[in-house]
This record gives C-alpha cells, structure tokens and sequence, in this order.
C-alpha cells in the first residue's frame, strides 16, 4: 500500500496502470495504496471488483479500477463499455492486465507482481518518463 501511495505521486492523467500477477499477489493491494494516494477514495473503499468488475471514483481526479479475473475473451471485454473510461484524462487501473486487449495511446505504467513467500513480495514496474 504504502509503494502504491509513492506511485500515485507519479500518475498524471491520462494514464492507464496495468496490474499483472498471479492470484493473491498483490494487485488489489496496491490498488488500494494508489486509489488513497490520488487522494479519491479511502483505502477500506476499494474492493476486489469482482462483481461489479469496474468501479469509477471521481473527486479532482477520474480513477477507474477494473478487474478482468472473470474476462474470457473480447466480447466479455467489449461488454464492459470500457471505452467511456478513455473519454475524457483518468486514471485507469487495470488487473489481470493480459487480459486487456482493447487499443490505447495513453501512456502506461506496466506492474508485476509475484509471490517471494506468503508475506514477501517481488513487484516490478515501468513508468512512463516524467
Ligand atoms: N506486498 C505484499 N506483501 C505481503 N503481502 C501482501 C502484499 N500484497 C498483498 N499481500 C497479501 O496477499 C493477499 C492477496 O492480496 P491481493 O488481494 O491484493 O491480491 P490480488 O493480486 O489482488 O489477488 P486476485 O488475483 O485474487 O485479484 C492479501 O492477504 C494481502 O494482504
Ligand atoms: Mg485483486
């Protein structure tokens, strides 16, 4: 959380954050770090959303939090209308990030995340130049 927190001083809309790893590696977890660093929602606000599967938080900043856990294919994909989140400057953020498959220009910032031991964590990131 607190490596989200220092990551989200670095977002700058338009950005989209591609979240990969196995299952319980992390991503949500970080999410939740960057979601209160952008200062738009508390940590205990941000869920896995798995059921909803995109959830929308606006304050100074328009953030998106999508999970594609449940996303088999390009018609499940296409069926969450992400494109509306690509209207206007946001933070997108994205888990099972190889599951996005739809096309952007915006600047990304590509993170792994793997599993060292139960509470040990290796997270590698590329970030666009500042
Ligand atoms: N950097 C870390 N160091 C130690 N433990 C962590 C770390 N990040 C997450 N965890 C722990 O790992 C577990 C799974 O975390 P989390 O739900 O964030 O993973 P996830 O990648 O979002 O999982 P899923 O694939 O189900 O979406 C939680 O118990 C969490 O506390
Ligand atoms: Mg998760």
């Amino acid at each position: 959380m607190e490596i989200g927190r220092q990551l989200a001083r670095r977002l700058r809309p338009p950005i989209l954050v591609l979240l990969s790893g196995d299952l319980g590696s992390g991503k949500t977890t970080i999410t939740k770090g960057i979601i209160s660093g952008l200062g738009v929602a508390r940590e205990e606000d941000v869920t896995s959303p798995s059921f909803t599967l995109v959830h929308v938080f606006r304050n100074h900043v328009k953030v998106y939090h999508v999970d594609l856990y449940r996303v088999e294919g390009f018609h499940d994909l296409e069926s969450l209308a992400l494109e509306d989140a690509f209207d206007e400057p946001a933070v997108v953020i994205i888990e099972w990030a190889e599951r996005f498959r739809l096309r952007s220009d915006w600047p990304r910032a590509v993170i792994h995340l793997e599993h060292v031991e139960a509470d040990t964590r290796r997270i590698t990131m590329t970030l666009p130049k500042t």
